[in-house]
């Protein structure tokens, strides 16, 4: 998980592409759709969360999702708005009749990356000419002309704020015009709507929408909106309704999570109120903003058992002057503090990061700056990125992109080959000791073994004797590489 090419930001290691199946009744199905392609995109009004609409022909929908973890829940929600109006969920694209690309626009490969799958898809488009097409989420928002013109096969497409309006927007691409639901919604937090998740031991429950932060490279705040916080109450019962499903570990996600509030409850009201219902074994949260780690923060928890001792703390750069022109509002001073403070109050901390390479007007004397902070905290993790210019951004409109591809290339191979070294050297040190691990799933290479995470969120893969999938386990680690810790489960 230390590579550009790993598409995060997929904190805590999920997966690039997620599909989600579910039933629903076999009565609604009337495969009939006539469609005709148009070039244009007919724009209707937001339908209200009570509105059901009925399925014309196309039932059948996959959804596949690219980018963060925002993106994998805002697919859930997609799956639970589809199936509250009669779709069906399908985990394959080739039985679909719908087939949903559900995007990210961080940077430029993640939207190359969509480009190839469209034309792709184009194919099979051509195969079954009823096939609904759609582009959703942040790069849809993004990029409207871009995907029109290198893809104007595509029948649909959807900004973040307007997952609502697809069973409409299917309909009305069935009866023959294309749609496009561009329109930002501040007002949308979608609290009312129950995501289709996948079975599993952890949920990720997504507790604000959008940012209000505006750092000088992000294209999030354009293309996600303002900053919108879910109503705590809502929330505790998600995380009740969460542990009758059988989950036992949340992850409650935000873009600058630590800032929330819903205008009663901050986010240390909230960790607390999570921690106290009854059957959720861990909580954790992603990505808080430095600027926004109270010692309240700090507090909360250093002292709920429940939430784990990890963070993933983006330090982006350990360069002041770097940060200042990405306006991340610390100083690389400022950040090292809160990591010494955070680590003297709450043992056995693990914190990972964020970091951008080669950002406009990044010296060598900068990176190294980088190198020697990233050398000093040492971090159990890190994803690391080359600096990508977004339309739109105040970089891309006032600053000069000016160190090379081949520069970039380097200082972000250089940071990898450091990262890899200290989170090995962390690993290693583990050896001898006993570790919690929540069980999960059985490893992919070995049918006799689980995995797991520890609080720390590292994986842990042990032979199967004596678990079950959803229990808390101790593992005494007996080797490690730089991503996996390898053990058995003592008593
Ligand atoms: N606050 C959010 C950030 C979302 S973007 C969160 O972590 O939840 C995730 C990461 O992508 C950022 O922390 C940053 O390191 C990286 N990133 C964002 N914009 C980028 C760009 N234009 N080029 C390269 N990396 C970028
Ligand atoms: Fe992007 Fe900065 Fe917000 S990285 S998501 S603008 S905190």
């Amino acid at each position: 998980m230390t590579s550009s090419l790993m598409g995060r930001n997929i904190p805590f290691g999920a997966t690039k592409e997620n599909t989600y199946s579910a039933k629903v009744d076999e009565k609604m199905n009337s495969k009939t759709p006539i469609k005709t392609q148009l070039p244009l995109y007919k724009a209707l009004p937001t339908v209200k969360s009570t509105d059901r609409i009925k399925p014309r022909g196309s039932r059948r929908v996959y959804i596949e999702t690219y980018g963060c973890q925002m993106n994998v829940s805002d697919s859930e929600l997609m799956a639970g708005i589809l199936i509250q109006n009669g779709y069906e969920i399908v985990d394959d694209s080739d039985t679909a009749d719908v087939v949903l690309l559900n995007t990210c626009a961080i940077r430029e490969n993640a939207e190359t990356k969509v480009l190839n799958r469209l034309k792709h898809l184009n194919h099979l488009k051509r195969q079954k000419p009823n096939l609904v097409l759609g582009v959703c989420g942040c790069m849809a928002q993004h990029m409207k002309t871009k995907i029109t013109d290198a893809a104007p096969y595509v029948d649909l497409l959807l900004g973040p704020d307007a997952y609502r309006n697809l069973p409409m927007a299917i309909n009305v691409v069935t009866s023959g015009d294309a749609f496009l639901g561009l329109r930002p919604d501040k007002g949308e937090d979608y609290a009312d709507i129950a995501p289709i998740r996948k079975e599993g031991v952890r949920a990720w429950l997504t507790i604000q929408r959008g940012c209000d932060k505006m750092c000088t490279f992000c294209i999030v705040p354009f293309v996600r909106g303002r900053e919108r916080s879910i109503p705590l109450p809502l929330l505790v019962n998600d995380v009740k309704r969460l542990v009758d499903e059988g989950f036992k570990e949340v992850v409650l996600l935000g873009q600058t999570v630590n800032s929330y509030h819903d205008g009663q409850h901050n986010f240390v009201d909230l960790l607390f109120a999570m921690s106290e219902v009854e059957g959720i074994e861990r909580v954790r949260f992603t990505s808080p903003h430095p600027s926004d780690a109270t010692d309240g923060m700090i507090q909360a928890m250093a002292s709920c058992d429940k939430v784990c001792n990890q963070i993933h703390l983006p330090l982006q750069s350990g360069s002041t002057k770097v940060l200042q022109a990405m306006r991340r509002t610390y100083t690389a001073e400022a950040y090292r503090d809160l990591v010494a403070k955070m680590r003297e109050r709450i043992p056995n901390l693990a914190i990972s990061t964020d970091v951008i390479v080669g950002f406009c007007g990044e010296t060598e004397a900068d990176f190294m700056e980088t190198c020697n902070l990233m050398a000093e905290i040492r971090y159990d993790s890190a994803f690391m990125f080359k600096y990508s210019a977004r339309d739109g951004t105040l970089a891309h409109r006032t600053l000069e992109d000016d160190v090379s591809e081949e520069e970039k290339g380097r200082r972000l191979r250089t940071i990898i080959e450091l990262q890899e070294g200290i989170s090995h050297e962390l690993n290693q040190a583990l050896i001898g000791e006993t570790v919690e691990v929540l069980v999960e799933g059985e490893s992919r290479r070995d049918a006799d073994k689980y995995h797991g995470k520890t609080d720390g969120f590292k994986t842990a893969v042990f032979p199967k004797v004596n678990s079950k999938i959803g229990e808390l386990v101790r593992v005494k680690v007996e080797s490690a590489t730089a991503h996996t810790l390898l053990g058995e489960i003592v008593a």
